[in-house]
């Protein structure tokens, strides 16, 4: 397998730091809660709202995984659900990355259901032409082509996540 660098450790960190900086103006004067979706998104979403000015709570919800398949299964289910009272709450949703869209569709309609505010996505990668179902998130780090990306969080059968960088992972 060939792994080649897509997005570096300078890019993201750039990237990152833009979308903290205009997320916390657009969210400014609201109870925020940066809603983390495990496993991927952990390592962009504690660089997030650290680059984030505005008071934000954490929480973390997990969702069913794509196991070792390439592809999704379609059926989502909610693994762990999050913690705090939504209700009222601006909520911020971070995912590592937007594919056929399932996912976040998922966790939105759920936390809609929990009563937010409002209901605000950050992806930090999206691949709007391997939609499903159409989704469009507020927030986009980087939109990629429908190619297997890995690092930063992301995995091939639970590996890869902890390389610093985004590479592309081809046969
Ligand atoms: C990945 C990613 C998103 C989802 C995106 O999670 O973190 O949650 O897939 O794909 P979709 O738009 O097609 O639904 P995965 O299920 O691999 O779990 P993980 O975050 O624990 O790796």
């Amino acid at each position: 397998m060939a792994q080649t660098t897509l997005f570096s450790r300078t890019q993201i960190d750039q990237r990152v730091a833009e979308m903290g900086k205009q997320i916390s103006a657009d969210l400014a004067g609201n109870e925020v809660i940066a809603l983390c979706v495990l496993k991927g998104a952990v390592f962009f979403c504690t660089d997030l709202v650290r680059s984030m000015s505005i008071d934000v709570a954490m929480d973390f919800i997990q969702i069913s995984s794509y196991g070792n398949q390439k592809y999704s299964s379609g059926v989502v289910t909610i693994l762990k659900e999050p913690q705090l009272d939504m209700k009222g709450k601006h909520v911020l949703i971070v995912e590592d990355i937007i594919d056929s869209g399932l996912s976040m569709r998922e966790v939105f309609n759920y936390i809609e259901s929990r009563g937010a505010a409002k209901v605000k996505t950050a992806t930090f990668l999206d691949k709007p032409k391997a939609r499903k179902v159409p989704f469009h998130a507020d927030y986009v780090g980087f939109s990629i082509e429908p190619q297997f990306v890995i690092g930063y969080g992301l995995d091939f059968a639970e590996k890869y996540r902890n390389i610093p960088e985004v590479q592309v992972l081809s046969d």
